[in-house]
């Protein structure tokens, strides 16, 4: 089976990919020794994704990808996009999301897309996958499920929010899951062929 690296330390996006990769083995970073947080300083997910991913891959020399996201909110000029994880200035989801709630209070336009941008280093080369779950922001938390402003967002052709669609549907329309999907679509040759080559 092909080993690929995941780049993150954060859990829910680790077991929302799992879900996703069927024939690949993904080693996490504790699995590769790695303890460290790695720096995301850039102002593009392109950026911090390859900034993650090269990390690693100069770490330990192994197929290796990272995801960086976040949600574009139209009404707040396209925040916190790439600042998401720490929007209120500390990495806290409660907070980040009653931010964003704050921000909207009063507004009637309340679209807002989740992005997400995958850097794959793969034999030493660089892929991009990129997905766009667009919708809008609720007024009011609902749900348990998902993580980040996931209760606060309701993908569109839904009336439930990603935190309380099975995570089965949040996976087939996130940001996420069609970035990842595009990427295994791109790496089943290697897969099917096991040589560990893209075409
Ligand atoms: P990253 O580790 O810099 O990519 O941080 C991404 C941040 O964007 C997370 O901490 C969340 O705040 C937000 N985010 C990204 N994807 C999702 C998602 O699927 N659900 C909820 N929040 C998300």
């Amino acid at each position: 089976m092909q080993q690929l690296v995941i780049a993150s330390n954060n859990a829910h996006k680790i077991s929302e990919i799992k879900a996703l990769v069927g024939d690949i083995e993904l080693l996490s970073l504790k699995d590769i020794g790695f303890t460290e947080d790695i720096a995301e300083p850039f102002h593009t997910f392109e950026e911090n994704a390859l900034a993650k991913a090269s990390a690693i891959y100069k770490f330990c020399d192994k197929n290796v990808f990272a995801d960086d996201s976040g949600i574009c909110v139209h009404a707040l000029g396209g925040a916190p996009g790439v600042d998401s994880a720490h929007f209120s200035g500390e990495r806290d989801d409660e907070k980040n999301l009653q931010k964003v709630l704050a921000g909207l209070k009063g507004q009637e336009d309340r679209r807002a897309f989740y992005k997400a941008v995958i850097c794959l280093v793969w034999d030493g080369e660089v892929y991009y996958f990129e997905g766009i779950c667009e919708g809008k922001i609720i007024e009011e938390k609902r749900g348990e499920g998902g993580f980040g402003y996931d209760p606060i967002f309701i993908p569109d052709g839904y009336d439930l929010t990603f935190a309380e669609l099975p995570l089965r549907v949040k996976n087939k329309v996130s940001h996420r899951g069609k970035a990842v999907m595009k990427m295994v679509e791109y790496l089943s040759p290697a897969l099917s062929e096991g040589e560990g080559e893209v075409e």
